[in-house]
């Protein structure tokens, strides 16, 4: 991979900064390069995730109004993550960016059209879909707190990783809690594929690079087979060991 001029070369993404559990293949050089070449692109779009985020957490809300315990779980997620929208367009002011509408990768609309229709699978779908997305956004915010040339940049997606990484693990105890262990496990080992599929792919221009644009290892999705994420381990956030956030 190429050199973004004046600064070092990134390191491969599959490092282990960014090894998330849930997640069936890893970031490609390609992408990284491409987000680390338009930080503005990808900072405006961040900004639609954050919201998006707030969004799918008060949704849930909304489609299951009866469960309390759910609602305690996700209106403290809705609340962080439009503070992480605020947050995102703060640093979007200092840099003389606006927000402004950007088309958004056919990412998110592919997962949720994996989302079964009929109960209990459209709950436990719209749990894991959630929390595979969070996964994917913790582990390309890693990449970016490690590998952004620009001071201002890593010291904001450092600062978003820990509650990220807590958001994931949110959806998957939401998940397990109501749906049991080995239903879990199963549907996450079928969606952590497909998400990784809807990642796969030529790169487009880097006009149309995004916090969820194409861009994973194809080799590795080549034998990816399952998530990391083994069913008689303790839980411990949904990373590997040693990937303390941040
Ligand atoms: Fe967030
Ligand atoms: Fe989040």
């Amino acid at each position: 991979m190429s050199a973004v001029p004046g600064t070092a070369a990134p390191a491969a993404p599959d490092s282990s900064i960014a090894r998330v559990k849930w997640l069936a293949c890893p970031s490609s050089a390609q992408w990284l390069e491409q987000a680390i070449a338009r930080p503005d692109l990808v900072l405006i779009d961040h900004a639609h995730c954050e919201r998006k985020a707030a969004g799918v957490a008060l949704q849930l809300m909304f489609r299951y109004p009866g469960d309390a315990a759910l609602a305690a779980v996700l209106s403290p997620i809705a609340r962080e993550e439009l503070e992480h929208f605020e947050q995102v367009v703060a640093l979007m002011e200092r840099r003389n960016l606006a927000l402004r509408p950007l088309p958004p990768p056919s990412y998110g609309a592919s997962l949720t059209a994996q989302v079964r229709r009929g109960e209990p699978g459209r709950m436990l779908d719209s749990f894991l879909v959630a929390g595979l997305i969070e996964a994917r956004s913790h582990e390309r915010m890693a990449l970016l707190a490690a590998h952004s040339p620009a001071p201002d940049l890593r010291d904001l997606y450092a600062a978003l990783l820990a509650s990220e990484a807590r958001h994931f693990g949110a959806y998957w105890l939401l998940a397990e809690q109501r749906c049991g262990r080995p239903a879990t496990v199963q549907r996450l080992h079928q969606l952590a594929t497909l998400e990784a599929q809807a990642l796969a792919g030529e790169p487009a221009g880097a006009e149309q690079v995004r916090m969820h644009s194409v861009g994973v290892t194809v080799a590795a999705l080549a034998t990816c087979g399952p998530p990391l994420f083994d069913p008689g381990e303790p839980w411990r956030g949904g990373l590997d060991p040693g990937e303390a956030a941040g």
